[in-house]
């Protein structure tokens, strides 16, 4: 293989090795976003909302926008190292290279945004009720594109849901 091709080889394989462990990176819309929360679950200050696999930080940089405070959970290290990049003057963002089924929520979190995939559903609403109920409060979810089983959303707008996940027994 040519010298040159090795970094791009690196980088395509970074992007297939992160597919294995969950959805794979497309953004969310920015406009789209924003009339989402303005519908579903208006930020505020008071606000700390998780991107669980959070991408280039679009949605870290909307919420933001609101004033809220917010984490992105993202697994592939070239995306964090983007999203860091992006969000670099935004005080009240922070970006984590960790998998998202392994990362414990801040006590303070009120709100978490996934846009992940079908197959994920289930053990992402496990994981958040485990985490709902190791804080000690209910979490809302954001799902865009996936609704989830066995939970009725408290509102909808376009493809964006938003539910109320309950402590896990
Ligand atoms: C559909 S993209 C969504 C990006 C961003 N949240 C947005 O809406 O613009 C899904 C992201 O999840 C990341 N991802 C997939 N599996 C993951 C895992 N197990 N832990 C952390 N991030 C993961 C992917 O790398 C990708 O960036």
């Amino acid at each position: 293989m040519p010298i040159f091709l090795i970094p791009v080889a690196i980088i395509v394989g970074i992007f297939i090795f992160t597919v294995l462990f969950g959805a794979p990176y497309v953004p969310s819309r920015n406009a789209e976003l924003q009339k989402a929360f303005k519908n579903l679950y208006p930020l505020s200050k008071k606000d700390l909302l998780i991107d669980l696999g959070s991408g280039d930080g679009k949605v870290l940089k909307v919420a933001s926008e609101f004033g809220a405070r917010s984490v992105g959970v993202e697994l592939n290290p070239i995306l964090v190292f983007i999203s860091k990049l992006r969000l670099r003057k935004n005080k009240n963002t922070t970006v984590v290279c960790r998998d998202y089924f392994h990362y414990d929520f801040p006590a303070e979190t009120s709100v978490v945004y996934v846009f992940s995939e079908d197959r994920d559903m289930p053990k992402m609403v496990r994981h958040i009720e485990k985490q709902a109920k190791q804080i000690g409060h209910p979490i809302y979810l954001i799902s865009h594109a996936f609704e989830v089983t066995g939970y009725k959303a408290e509102k909808t707008y376009r493809a964006y849901y938003l539910y109320k996940i309950k402590e896990a027994k």
